[in-house]
């Protein structure tokens, strides 16, 4: 399966690979939040930290080194929460790598006791949210005209989340009526 495509964690010789993805994806203008003319040298240095930290797992699909594809779940501030991003290059989607690296990643979330992975994802975007849904996350909530877009549309995002603590108790507050 696959031939020639290794998943596995980030290194920092990595990152500059893991840019250019960025970068190419963020070309697209439709599928990640981040577009054109980010901030190259503050995006490196979070990927080279994330990389570092426990709290976070940062994994590549790489063919002979080149990466073809990121995943990165980095876990909230003193909480077991976390948050989910990824992306395959253009020419390498479809092949079973973001399948892949999304069951690697929430193999590393049950091993290291998160208690659930969140994300974002637009609503047109039906590759992303069906590659979501197969692996058991369900839609939590719309945050409605959200998210200003570089040319100035206000686009939702679709909240996703997967449960891994199913057993901790939930509030013992009572929901407030009409919610
Ligand atoms: C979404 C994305 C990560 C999927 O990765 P991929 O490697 O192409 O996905 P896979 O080939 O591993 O497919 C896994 C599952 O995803 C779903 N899927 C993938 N592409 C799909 C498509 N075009 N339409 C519908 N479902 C699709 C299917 O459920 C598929 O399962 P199957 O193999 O049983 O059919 C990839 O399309 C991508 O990088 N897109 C651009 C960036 C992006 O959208 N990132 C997510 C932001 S929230």
């Amino acid at each position: 399966m696959l031939p020639g495509v290794l998943i596995r964690r980030a290194r920092p010789a990595d990152v500059p690979g893991i840019i250019t993805l960025f970068a190419a994806v963020a070309e697209e203008r439709d599928s990640i939040g981040t577009e054109p003319g980010f901030d190259v040298a503050k995006r490196q240095s979070s990927i080279l930290k994330s990389i570092d930290e426990a709290a976070s797992c940062v994994l590549v699909a790489a063919v002979k080194d080149v990466v073809v594809g990121n995943l990165g779940i980095q876990a909230q501030h003193r909480q077991t929460l976390g948050s989910l991003g990824m992306m395959i290059a253009r020419e390498h989607r479809g092949q079973g790598i973001g399948g892949r690296l999304l069951d690697d990643s929430l193999h590393w979330a049950r091993e290291s006791g998160l208690h659930k992975v969140d994300l974002g994802v637009w609503p047109h975007n039906t590759a992303a949210i069906a590659l979501y849904r197969s692996r058991g996350f369900t839609v939590e909530g719309r945050l409605r005209r959200h998210f200003r877009r570089a040319n100035g549309e206000l686009w939702d995002i679709v909240t996703m989340g997967l449960i891994l603590d199913t057993q901790s108790p939930g509030s013992s507050y009572p929901d407030a009526e009409n919610l």
